[in-house]
C-alpha cells in the first residue's frame, strides 16, 4: 500500500473526518460459527499470543535427500484476532515467520510471531490498537510513520546473515536465522529510517539484492551489496501516485515495475464491513522500465487496465525486456475474497487471473503480450536465473478438478510452465489440501533448470496438519518424493524463500 496517501488518510480517520461507519472488527465468534464445517479454513483461524510460538520435528515420510541443507522460511498474516475481535482482511494479521531447517536428516519447524512495535503494543494493551489496510481499529492513536502499522507479515528472505521479515509500506524488520529473535527495524543508512522497503526484494545470481519501497509520489530503489550493507539509495517519481505497488522484476540492467491503478477508497461509505479497494475507472495498468544505473532513465508503457501482486522474471531482450507476471481484471481478490476468507464464508473468484508474458520495446515504445490461460499464483524462478532469460516457471495453480471446492479461491496444485513451448505439467494435491508457493531449490552442484527440487507447503485439512514437500523438478507430475508432516496447522502463508548451507 502506498505510505504517503495511506497515512494521510488514516491520519484524517484518526482525527475523526470521513469515518467509515461500521467499519469495525469483525467477531471472533462468527469466524468460528461459520468456519465449523469447512476443515479446509482452519489455518485462517490463526494463532494468539500464546500459540505464536511453534517448535516441532515434523514427521518424515519418503526420501528426503541428504544433500538437501538450509533453512527455508516463509512468512504470513498469522494473529487475526484480540479481545473477541477479529480483522476482516486477510492481510491484516501480524506476521509469523516459519522455518524449516533440513540438515540431511531430520526437519525441525521453529515458528515466531514478529515481534513488531505493533505487536508488542498490542500485546502490553490486550487489544487491537493501530488501524489497518483493511479493518477500522476504534480509538486508534494518528499514524506517526510507516512503522507504527508495520505487521512484517509478507516475505521472509535471508540476505547478508540477518533474516529479514518484510512488509510492503514500512521497514524490513531483521530476525536472527538461528532462533528467529526479533532484531528491530533495519535502517540501510543515516536518516533513512522508516523508508519503504517493499516485500519483494530479487536477489540476482551474483548476490546483490534490490528492491523498491514507494511514498505518494516517490519511488525508493535500493540496492544492497551481497554482504548486507547499502550501495546506494535512488529517488525519482512515480507516474502513478498513491497506488497500489507490490512487486518488481530485474534483469541485468533494468528494473521493472508493473503499477496496476488500485486504490484504497477511504471516502466510500461502507455499511458493517472492511475498507474497500478497487482500480480506477480510466487508468491503464502502468509498467515502468528504469534503467538500474540510472532511474531517471525510464519509459512508461501503458497496457489494458488489470490488477497485479506478482511478477514472475525478467530479462533484457535486444529491443528492451520481457516480463512475466500474474495479472487479474479487477481487485476483486484484494477487495472481497480476502474478506471472506478471513470472515469463514469463502466466495468464488469470478474473473480469471492469468499468467502474461510481455516483450517491451524499448526504443520504440511498443508492448506485445501474451496471455496464457490458467489460474495461478505466487510465480517462481531458478534462483540462478533471477533477472535471465529463464524457460520454467513454477505457480501455484489452481483449475476445475474439485466441484465440492470450487467456492475456495485458494490453490490446490502446482505447476511448471515453460515460456518456450507453453506446456504445462503439475500436480494436484487433491480435494482436501490447500497448496502454498513452492519455490525452486538448486540440487547442490547443477545448474539446469530442471536439475531441481520444488520445496513448498500445503495444509492437509485430512490431517489438520501443515506439510513441506519436495518435488523433483524433472517429474514433477510424480508429487512429493519427500514430505515433513508437522504436528499442528500452521496459519497460510504468502511467501518464502530457501537458504542452502
Ligand atoms: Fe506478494
Amino acid at each position: 500500500m502506498q505510505r504517503r496517501p495511506l497515512l494521510q488518510a488514516l491520519a484524517g480517520l484518526a482525527a475523526g473526518a470521513a469515518l467509515p461507519a461500521g467499519a469495525r472488527p469483525a467477531s471472533a465468534e462468527a469466524f468460528d460459527a461459520a468456519a465449523a464445517s469447512q476443515p479446509l479454513l482452519t489455518p485462517l483461524k490463526g494463532v494468539s499470543d500464546a500459540t505464536g510460538d511453534r517448535d516441532a520435528q515434523a514427521l518424515l515420510r519418503g526420501r528426503w535427500p541428504a544433500e538437501l541443507r538450509g533453512r527455508f522460511h516463509r512468512n504470513g498474516p498469522a494473529l487475526f484476532e484480540r479481545a473477541g475481535e477479529r480483522y476482516h482482511h486477510w492481510f491484516d494479521g501480524d506476521g509469523m515467520v516459519q522455518q524449516y531447517t533440513l540438515d540431511g536428516t531430520h526437519v525441525r519447524h521453529r515458528g515466531r510471531l514478529v515481534r513488531t512495535a505493533k505487536l508488542a503494543a498490542e500485546q502490553r494493551a490486550g487489544r487491537f490498537q493501530m488501524q489497518t489496510l483493511g479493518t477500522w481499529i476504534e480509538g486508534a492513536p494518528p499514524v506517526t510513520g510507516p512503522d507504527s502499522m508495520n505487521t512484517a507479515n509478507t516475505n521472509a528472505l535471508e540476505h547478508g546473515g540477518r533474516l529479514l521479515a518484510m512488509w510492503e509500506g514500512g521497514s524490513a524488520i531483521a530476525m536472527d536465522p538461528t532462533d528467529l529473535s526479533t532484531r528491530g527495524p533495519v535502517t540501510w543508512g543515516a536518516g533513512l529510517q522508516q523508508l519503504p522497503f517493499s516485500a519483494h526484494p530479487k536477489v540476482g545470481p551474483d548476490g546483490h539484492l534490490w528492491n523498491i519501497g514507494t511514498q505518494g509520489d516517490k519511488l525508493i530503489v535500493w540496492h544492497i551489496g551481497p554482504d548486507g550493507h547499502l550501495l546506494r539509495v535512488q529517488v525519482g517519481g512515480l507516474p502513478f501516485a498513491g497506488g497500489m505497488v507490490h512487486d518488481m522484476a530485474i534483469t541485468e540492467r533494468h528494473l521493472v515495475v508493473p503499477l496496476p491503478p488500485v486504490r484504497l477508497n477511504f471516502g466510500r461509505p461502507v455499511d458493517g464491513g472492511p475498507r474497500r479497494f478497487a482500480l480506477v475507472p480510466g487508468e491503464p495498468l502502468r509498467v515502468l522500465v528504469m534503467e538500474k544505473a540510472d532511474i531517471t532513465k525510464r519509459r512508461v508503457f501503458e497496457l489494458p487496465a488489470e490488477m497485479v501482486f506478482h511478477v514472475g522474471n525478467a530479462h533484457d531482450t535486444t529491443e528492451g525486456v520481457a516480463l512475466s507476471w500474474v495479472g487479474a481484471p479487477d481487485a476483486w481478490f484484494l477487495d472481497r475474497g480476502a474478506v471472506d476468507l478471513l470472515a469463514g464464508r469463502p466466495t468464488a473468484d469470478p474473473g480469471a487471473v492469468h499468467l502474461r508474458i510481455g516483450r517491451f520495446d524499448l526504443a520504440r515504445g511498443r508492448v506485445q503480450v501474451d496471455a496464457h490461460a490458467g489460474e495461478v499464483e505466487f510465480p517462481r524462478v531458478h534462483p540462478a536465473r533471477v533477472g535471465q532469460r529463464a524457460r520454467f516457471l513454477a505457480l501455484g495453480a489452481a483449475w476445475p478438478a474439485h466441484a465440492a471446492r470450487s467456492k475456495l479461491p485458494l490453490l490446490h496444485g502446482v505447476q511448471l510452465f515453460d515460456t518456450e513451448t507453453g506446456r504445462v505439467r503439475r500436480f494436484d494435491y487433491g480435494e482436501q489440501a490447500i497448496a502454498e508457493e513452492h519455490v525452486i531449490v538448486p540440487k547442490p552442484g547443477t545448474s539446469g533448470e530442471l536439475d531441481a527440487w520444488l520445496l513448498g507447503t500445503t495444509f492437509d485439512a485430512r490431517r489438520q496438519a501443515t506439510v513441506l514437500n519436495l518435488l523433483d523438478a524433472a517429474h514433477l507430475e510424480d508429487g512429493p518424493v519427500a514430505q515433513a508432516v508437522l504436528p499442528y496447522a500452521l496459519p497460510l502463508g504468502f511467501h518464502g524463500n530457501f537458504q542452502a548451507g
